[in-house]
This record gives structure tokens, sequence and C-alpha cells, in this order.
């Protein structure tokens, strides 16, 4: 469909506030789409163009009917696999009750439902879900809580026969999740929707990769005031806040990523000097802001073997070469055989190798350095996790397959 003959300075106005009031970006792409959306918004209200962007900045239900029209809901039910069961097997044993989860730019439901079944077949007993959406029609179509054969395609027939149930050619979710699921209009660029220090888990999937850069920063560096730490944000497969902010530290999670918002705040970094080109976008093992409380400096002095050997397991993760961080935390971990965060780090970097027994192993001597450490001590130095933190971790790996 072409593009209706909307004004230059009308489509100049609409992006401009779309960008200020909820941190969208007009690509290239998407103009086309913000043509149409004005031009049909416009025609709703039996509005002159020249009058239609007149009254746009002022008038709520205009701004909101365009966004309405403008949102993209491209959604699924168990959208991300690998993403979900990082998170029930790696980040939901380390929460304790009242499991509370953030469902942020939630669409029709699908992502929101999809916690829910996954939250009650974990056995956690008390948790809470609050899925939140700008778009209208979205937030009503996650109130109804009903979907289409080809919509629930991707829930499993057990989940289905569970959790779901035939209301004429539809498909209803059971009135036990969705009585846990707290639906509330709400603009990303506004503060969230709980008080601060109340939630430790927010999937913002697909949603961020709309908006203006600096809307994702601040977007971002609020959600770091306001969740409990440490904390755990999941984004959508191609989002990234590289470059972006540093307040989540990117993470290992099993076989996927998140970002994670260290349990105390990182003292402002001393940025390492860099030359050339910057690194490509990797993955960062799971580590606390600062792994150890004598972090190497971007240097590290031969003097300080232990350091170095960390340096350069976390460079080689950095560059995605898995066997040289193997190497390199295997020394380390030699070197501090009661440092729990060595024997850690060995088991993210074989576990990313392939090597689960090993990576296990891993594990179990960081737990067991746990065990006969000073516990005191210890938490001294780990500044971005608590021990009990750790602890819950280890424990959940270790209580994995
Ligand atoms: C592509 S969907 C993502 C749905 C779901 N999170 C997923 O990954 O399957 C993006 C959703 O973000 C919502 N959205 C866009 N901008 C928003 C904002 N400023 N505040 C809240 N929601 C927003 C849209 O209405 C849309 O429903």
């Amino acid at each position: 469909m072409s593009a209706p003959d909307v004004p230059e300075t009308t489509l100049a106005a609409a992006r401009q506030l779309l960008a200020r009031r909820v941190g969208f970006r007009i690509s290239p792409s998407v103009v086309g789409r913000l043509s149409r959306s004005v031009a049909d918004e416009a025609a709703a209200h039996q509005l002159e163009m020249e009058a239609y962007e007149h009254r746009l900045a002022t008038d709520p239900v205009l701004l909101q009917g365009l966004v309405d029209r403008v949102t993209v809901q491209e959604t699924s039910f168990f959208r991300d696999p690998g993403q979900l069961e990082a998170f029930r097997t790696h980040v939901l044993p380390t929460l304790s009750p009242k499991v509370r989860i953030w469902s942020a730019g939630c669409s029709n439901g699908q992502e929101p439902y999809t916690l829910a079944m996954l939250l009650a077949e974990s056995g956690v007993v008390d948790w809470e879900i609050i899925a939140t959406d700008l778009s209208t029609p979205a937030l009503e179509r996650t109130r109804r809580a009903q979907y289409s054969d080809k919509e629930v395609a991707g829930v499993a027939p057990a989940l289905r026969a569970r959790y779901l149930q035939r209301v004429g050619p539809r498909w209803e979710v059971a009135g036990a999740l969705r009585e846990r699921v707290t639906v509330e209009r709400h603009n990303l660029t506004d503060p969230p929707p709980f008080e601060p220090g109340q939630r430790r888990v927010v999937f913002c999937r697909n949603v961020l990769i709309y908006f203006e850069a600096d809307a994702i920063v601040s977007t971002i560096e609020r959600l770091a005031r306001w969740l409990r730490r440490p904390s755990w944000l999941f984004l959508g497969y191609s989002e990234s806040l590289r470059q972006l902010t540093d307040e989540f530290v990117l993470a290992r999670v099993g076989k996927s990523f998140a970002y994670c918002l260290p349990a105390q705040q990182a003292p402002v970094p001393a940025a390492p000097p860099r030359t050339g080109a910057p690194p490509p976008a990797s993955p960062r093992p799971l580590r606390p802001s600062r792994p150890l409380a004598r972090r190497p400096a971007p240097a590290a002095s031969p003097a300080d073997p232990a350091a170095a050997l960390l340096a350069a397991g976390e460079d080689a993760m950095n560059a995605g070469d898995i066997p040289a961080a193997v190497i390199a935390f295997r020394k380390y971990a030699y070197l501090e055989p009661e440092q729990p965060f060595a024997h850690l780090h060995l088991g993210l970097a074989l576990e990313a190798a392939g090597d689960a027994p090993a990576a296990r192993r891993a594990f179990a001597v960081a737990r067991a350095a746990i065990e006969r450490g000073d516990k005191a001590q210890m938490q001294a130095g780990l500044d971005g996790y608590s021990v009990d933190e750790l602890a819950r971790l280890l424990d959940a790996k270790l209580a994995g397959p």
C-alpha cells in the first residue's frame, strides 16, 4: 500500500511527539506506516490535516489513537524457549517469595501468560505478574485472554490441557492464571507501575528496539534505580544495551543471556583506555560488577598473576574464545582454590564449552569453598553478589540435570 499524502510538517510533528512522549524512533522503514496512521486517525476524527496537527500535541485521545495504530504487537506464546528455560533453571531458584515479575510491553498477553504457565509449573506457590502495555487494543486483548488456534500453536499440548480452555472457536487462559496477572496501561517512559524496590525480574522483550537511544538510556537508568538488586532484565534476542548504558551487565544465564543489575551499585568505573575499534558485541560470563575486591587494573600487573588470569579469562569469554577462557579460569582457580568466584567462572566457561560434568564439578568446588570460608570476609570481597545469592545460584546449578 503506498503512503498517503501527509504534509511533511504534520509527519515531523507526529514524529517528534511520539519520540518525546513514548520514546518512539520512527526509522525510515516505518515512515510509511506513520503516514497511513496519521491519515487514518485524522479521517477517523473528521479533521483536516492542519487541524489534526494542531490538536495532536494537546489532545491525549489523538495521541493515544496514533500510538494504537503505529505500535507493533508481534508476539507469541513461548517465543524464546531458550531464554525461558534459562530463567526457569537459573534465575527463578534464586528468587524468594513472593516472586513478582513485570512483563513490560506485554502486547496481546502471550508473554505474561507464558510466564504464568511457567511459574504455575515450577511449583513456586506465591507469585504474581504485572503485564503492561501502552496500546489500548493490546491491553484489551490481554485482559480478554482469548487466543486463536494459530496463536496457541506454541503451547505444548500438556500445558494447553492444563491452562487453556475452549470458549467457542478460541482458547481462553484459565482463571487460576488470569487472577494472578494484573493488566495495566503503562508507558515505559514513565516511572514503573509499582513501588521502588519491589521487583527483581523484568521481561521487556522487543520493545526498546523501537525506541530512540535517549529513551532507551533513560528507561534503563530509571529501571536500575527502581528494581530491587540484584535483578534481571530479559530483552529480545536482537536487543542490546551495549554502548548505551553500563547499569546492567550482560550475563550468561545457562545457554542464554540476560542483563543483570548487580547486588550493589558499581563504583564509577575507571574506564580502561581502549585503542582501536571497540570489541564486537559478545556475552560476558555471569559475574558481579567487579568480580573480586582486587579486580585487576586494565593492564593486569605480572605481580598479580591471579588477577591477570581472571582478566585473560574474561577477555577470552568476551571474544568468544571459550577454550582459552577455560584454560585461563582453570589456572586462576588453581591459584585461588579457596575463592568461590574462581570456580564459578571456571564452571560457567566449561558450561559454555559444553562440558556439563566438568562444569558441575567446578560448581561443587565453588559451593564447598563457600561452606569452608569465612562468610563475612568473603562478603567483603564480593561487591556484586551476596554470599547467600552466590550459594543459591550454585545450588540451582547443582540441582539441575
Ligand atoms: C513487538 S511487541 C513485544 C511483545 C512481547 N514483549 C514479546 O516480545 O513477544 C512490542 C510491544 O511494546 C509496546 N510498546 C511500545 N512502546 C511502548 C511504551 N513506550 N510503553 C509501553 N509499551 C510500549 C507495544 O504496544 C507492543 O505491544
